[in-house]
């Protein structure tokens, strides 16, 4: 299977090795491709966190719902916008398509993005401002262990 749509897999293991700065910058660049509702394209921010004491910080106020992953897309919208949480969904599904291409695992998080919002002082310094708040974050990284399930007929489709 070689698309990257059919490779991506929730990882919640992952190597301590480093993403590099290409990857990094490649990742970037597909957050930046993604949509937005109504060209809004304010209401939603994303800081990128490799910083080791910060991604400690992360896992003790989460009680490791990161998964101790090396790099943190963390996706932050405008509170009370209709087209926020939206936004941060699709860009993290571009975030985890493109580290699939790049062979690297990935997952979305939302209740470490919750638990994230109630520790003001970190959100300070992850430079989420006042008027924003966190949606999703997508951990990624070299994955550690290589799930196989068959996804092929996850949900009900209709076709008319
Ligand atoms: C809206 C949403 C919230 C999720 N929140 C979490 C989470 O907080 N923690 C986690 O480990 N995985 C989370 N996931 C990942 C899902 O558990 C995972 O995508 C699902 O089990 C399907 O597996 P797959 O991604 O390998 O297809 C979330 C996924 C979505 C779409």
């Amino acid at each position: 299977m070689t698309d990257a749509v059919l490779k991506r897999v929730a990882i919640r293991k992952y190597t301590a090795e480093k993403v590099s700065e290409d990857d990094i910058k490649a990742l970037i660049a597909a957050f930046q491709a993604s949509p937005c509702g109504m060209h809004q394209a304010d209401v939603m921010q994303m800081t990128v966190v490799e910083d080791e004491n910060l991604l400690s910080e992360i896992e003790q106020v989460t009680s490791n719902a990161c998964y101790n992953a090396p790099l943190l897309f963390i996706i932050n919208v405008k509170k009370g916008n209709e087209f926020g949480e939206r936004d941060a969904s699709v860009a993290a599904e571009n975030l985890m398509v493109e580290a699939a291409t790049l062979n690297l695992g990935s997952v979305y998080l939302m209740n470490a993005a919750n638990v994230l919002n109630s520790a003001k002082s970190l959100e300070q310094k992850l430079e989420v401002p006042e008027d924003f708040e966190t949606s999703v974050i997508v951990a990624c990284g070299h994955a550690a262990e290589q799930p196989n399930d068959d996804r092929s007929n996850r949900y009900k489709v209709v076709r008319k």
